[in-house]
């Protein structure tokens, strides 16, 4: 992916610039914004339009409100929180199209943010309804894209209203293509790739998609369990997603052929019911009614091992059940030892920002993407409609 047309040499003063960010953030239990992170990392390209005079309309979506309006996924919490990150105050608009949203964007003075309400509310962003995108296209000018963590779904807000206006990527965006695209094409190596988590059919593609581009695929979580069956293990009562025996069997094969290696884990940290203290079994030894939550010591060191002496690095997925701490040592243990390795390491995909953050291994990475599923259909190499509609630089 070459670089795209960036907002620096977009002519924002006085124009009404439509910015399309991620502000898709995690809320508490009385609706107030419990993780901040993406708010943050937009700084950037609103500091840049302030500074510039632009008038700033700011389209996001939160959660999945399927086309209807769910006061609990209202963006109002959010504009608040930006309004404090920013030192002034941030508008809010409660229609997201219409007379009353084009009279907030009316009363925009230079220098201002209005926030319009979650764009999920309405069936035509996620339909990428092109009267939708009119609609939205009326109230700006420019358009910045920001959002990197939305750029692989076309909707109305990523996809048609870039179409319509003059377009430019945001200082985030750029930024995430720059870090990202280190880890496609022509990748410094050794070069491994860490996965774990838990949807196994949903991140095969994902590994598919290093066979051949990496010298050594080490999995661990869920995500190893079909293979470590298809290798004979038991594994007790742990669900295994049944069907993908095959798969797992033709994966492994495919692997040898590509010249990918891949490390699985050699023993597993195990919980069995009424008993708080895990137990650590050899893949031969998990008890029948036992549940494989993490790897185990063998297996931190045998991955641990397999990241010396790497140059890049890609990492997206807890190797064990991390949000129990009797199950994060797994993870905590291989990731801190990536942090002695020299090299460029990016964390990417799903939870992994928030795991990253919780276990204290931030030093361990040159980059964290703000990305979920968006950052792991880019290291897949996968075309991604919010980038390819953005004129190149
Ligand atoms: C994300 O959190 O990955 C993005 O905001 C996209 O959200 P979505 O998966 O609901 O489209």
């Amino acid at each position: 992916m070459g670089a795209k047309r960036g907002i620096g040499s977009a002519p924002v003063k006085g124009r009404r610039v439509l910015v399309r960010v991620d502000f898709n953030v995690p809320l508490d239990e009385h609706g107030a914004v419990a993780d901040d992170r993406r708010i943050v990392e937009a700084l950037p390209t609103l500091d840049h339009l302030r500074t510039a005079g632009a008038r700033t309309i700011l389209l996001s979506h939160l959660g999945r409100p399927d086309g209807k309006r769910d006061p609990r996924l209202s963006l109002r919490p959010v504009a608040r929180r930006l309004g404090t990150l920013l030192g002034q105050t941030v508008l809010f608009a409660d229609d997201i199209v219409g007379v009353k949203a084009l009279e907030s964007v009316a009363r925009l003075k230079n220098g201002e943010f209005l926030l319009l309400e979650n764009l999920r509310f309405n069936p035509g962003e996620e339909a990428n309804d092109p009267g939708f995108a009119q609609e939205l296209v009326r109230l700006g000018e420019l358009f910045v894209e920001d959002a990197f963590g939305s750029v692989h779904r076309a909707h109305a807000s990523t996809v048609g209203v870039p179409r319509c206006l003059p377009s430019f990527a945001g200082l985030l965006v750029e930024r995430e293509v720059r870090e990202l695209s280190r880890l496609v094409g022509r990748v410094e190596r050794p070069y491994a790739v860490l996965v774990g988590g838990a949807k196994v059919a949903d991140k095969l593609p994902l590994l598919a998609s290093f066979l051949g581009r990496a010298d050594r695929l080490v999995i661990g979580g869920a995500l190893s369990f079909p293979f470590l069956r298809a290798a004979g293990a038991s594994l007790g009562a742990t669900a295994v997603e049944a069907d993908l025996g095959p798969v797992a069997e033709e994966f492994l094969r495919r692997s040898e052929e590509a010249g990918t290696e891949v490390v699985l884990p050699e023993d597993l940290v195990v919980e069995l019911p009424g008993v708080a203290e895990p137990v650590t079994c050899l893949l031969s030894a998990v008890p029948a009614d036992g549940l494989a939550r993490d790897i185990g010591p063998a297996s931190r060191a045998r991955f641990s091992e397999a990241l010396r002496g790497t140059r890049t690095v890609f990492w997206n997925g807890p190797l064990g059940l991390a949000e129990d701490p009797r199950f994060a040592v797994g993870t905590a243990e291989v990731l801190r030892t990536l942090g002695t390795v020299p090299g460029y390491h990016v964390a990417a995909g799903g939870d992994s920002a928030r795991v990253v953050a919780a276990l204290g291994v931030s030093g361990s990475f040159q980059f964290v993407s703000t990305g979920g599923g968006a950052a792991l259909e880019f290291v897949q190499g996968l075309e991604l409609p919010g980038l390819s509609v953005l004129p190149d630089a």
